[in-house]
């Protein structure tokens, strides 16, 4: 279990690697940290490209990261999105690549630069995922 110590430092590298986003089209970049079984924090931001559908998320990267250095069970990830001041949560697609390696307890941090923080887990973001289920 990850204890809010634990996230709250996890959210702190989520929000200073949100800086180094390479995001030119929207300005809208986002951190994101993923906690490693063996503790390892794997960070990742959003990526643009000129051709607006190639961009890859925050999310996808982190965890594209982690799954190169070999890491395959996480137990929690921290959004966070500087440029807004609402929490934004992520897309489906990152929600469904969070999906393949995170079962539904898996704890969410995501917040903007404003003071409310959401705090959910894997499963509220992608309810009835049968991944889940098969891996318990
Ligand atoms: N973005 C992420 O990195 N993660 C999300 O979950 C939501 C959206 C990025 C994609 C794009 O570069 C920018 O935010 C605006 O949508």
């Amino acid at each position: 279990m990850v204890n809010n110590d634990q996230m709250d430092k996890l959210f702190d590298e989520a929000r200073q690697i949100a800086l180094k986003a390479y995001a030119p089209y929207s300005k809208f970049r986002v951190g994101a940290a993923l906690l490693c079984e063996d503790g390892t924090v794997v960070t990742g931001v959003n990526v643009e490209n000129r051709s607006f559908g190639m961009t890859i998320c925050a999310e996808r990267n982190a965890i594209c990261a982690a799954a190169a250095k070999g890491f395959r069970r996480f137990l929690a990830i921290a959004i966070s999105t500087p440029d807004s001041i609402e929490p934004v949560g992520p897309c489906g697609a990152c929600r469904q690549v969070m999906g393949e390696f995170m079962s539904g307890d898996i704890p969410v941090r995501f917040s903007g630069n404003g003071p409310k923080q959401i705090n959910t887990t894997v499963g509220e973001l992608l309810p009835f995922d049968s991944l889940h289920e098969l891996r318990k």
